[in-house]
């Protein structure tokens, strides 16, 4: 039977680098090397223009029937003044929410070729190579209560909750402790256990749970401390494991350590490997319809999904090999321009990783 993937290119720039991202996809079909069948459907922003919700009721049963799911981007200045249940933000978070998929692997990877790219110093980024598992489910995005009210004076007060039960802590670093046993064997928590109590029992859970992991080696760090060590020394991390909030912040970071936002994918995982793949970056409406955005980290996602949730290694290797090669030709989008390469726009970039294929 066919793989089922669902295709949701969401707004803006999601569009264009989605396009190019299928195209692979397309040319594995075609060759007879995977067998799949691709559906689209609106989210986000063009969930909201196609069916009044940023999450409508046939993509969301589109999602649940699907192996897998190829995501864009969301967002644009025009949903902006939308009630917030309405803003396309809430179709990616309920998507997360609705599929459980509580584990988000953020990898920040530097190509060698783009060591130039990064704004440290090229000796602090190179050869970077960290993995972010970001809980995606819980946290202070989900807690309850949550709101805006007025109190009797006629003063509002806006309160969001940050909670962790136990069996979240614990699925999220387990996750965490199997992808370490693969890599370097060295996992780093982040918490905030000095102020927060929910931070707390995040550190004793992770500790537990670190009993049946002998052989990799467990530290932990304040999330203010993590923040400045990533940027001083990043390579003293391997993987690194945190709360929903966190783990927003720090991948931002650790995404420009290696130069551009657009070079890196993520997955988003369930129980069953059954995933989400998006790249990191947003929709960046400046730049949406000009044909210049970078779509590698859409088509670096594409190698995740076929690695963790297609079981296709194979292809994923091949993927990555080809961004690599099309690098060392020196072609380049606009975010990772530098001296002596060609830039090249997004169908362009594309088309090259296909060739090499
Ligand atoms: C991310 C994004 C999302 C998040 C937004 C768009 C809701 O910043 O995936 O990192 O905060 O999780
Ligand atoms: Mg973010």
């Amino acid at each position: 039977m066919s793989l089922k993937i669902a295709v949701m290119p969401g707004d803006g720039i999601g569009v264009e680098i989605v396009a190019e991202a299928v195209k692979i996809l397309n040319h594995f079909k075609n060759s007879g090397r995977l067998d799949i069948e691709m559906t689209e459907a609106p989210v986000g922003g063009a969930g909201y223009d196609a069916a009044g919700k940023p999450l409508p009721d046939e993509t969301l049963a589109l999602a649940k029937s699907c192996d897998a799911i190829l995501f864009g981007a969301i967002g644009g200045v025009q949903y902006d003044r939308l009630p917030r249940e309405l803003r396309p933000e809430r179709g990616l978070l309920a998507l997360r929410s609705e599929l459980e998929l509580f584990a988000n692997l953020r990898p920040a990877i530097l190509y060698p070729q783009l060591a130039e790219a990064s704004s440290l110093k090229a000796e602090v980024v190179a050869g970077l190579d960290i993995m972010i598992v970001r809980e995606l489910t819980g946290g202070i995005y989900f807690g309850e209560p949550r709101g805006i009210e007025t109190d009797a004076n006629g003063e509002r007060k806006g309160f969001n909750t940050m909670v962790y039960k136990e069996s979240e802590i614990d699925r999220i670093s387990r996750i965490a402790f199997e992808i370490a046993m693969k890599r370097n064997k060295r996992l780093c928590s982040v918490d905030k256990a000095n102020v927060l109590e929910v931070s707390e029992l995040w550190r004793e859970v992770v500790t537990k749970t670190a009993g049946d992991y002998p052989e990799v080696e467990l530290s932990h760090m304040y999330v203010d401390n993590a923040a400045m060590q990533l940027v001083k020394w990043p390579k003293q991390f391997d993987v690194i494991v945190t709360k929903n909030m966190f783990g927003d912040i720090l991948s931002d970071a650790a995404a420009m350590l290696t130069g551009s936002i657009g070079m890196l994918p993520s997955a988003s995982l369930d129980a069953n490997s059954r995933g989400m793949y998006e790249p990191i970056h947003g929709s960046a409406p400046d730049i949406a319809g000009k044909g210049i955005a970078n779509p590698l980290a859409t088509i670096l996602s594409v190698a995740m999904m076929l690695r963790y949730s297609l079981d296709h290694a194979e292809l994923a290797d091949e993927i990555e090999s080809a961004v690599g090669r099309v690098l060392d030709k020196g072609l380049r989008t606009a975010d990772i321009m530098a001296a002596g390469c060609k830039q090249v726009g997004t169908e362009e970039m594309g088309e090259a990783v296909l060739a090499e294929l």
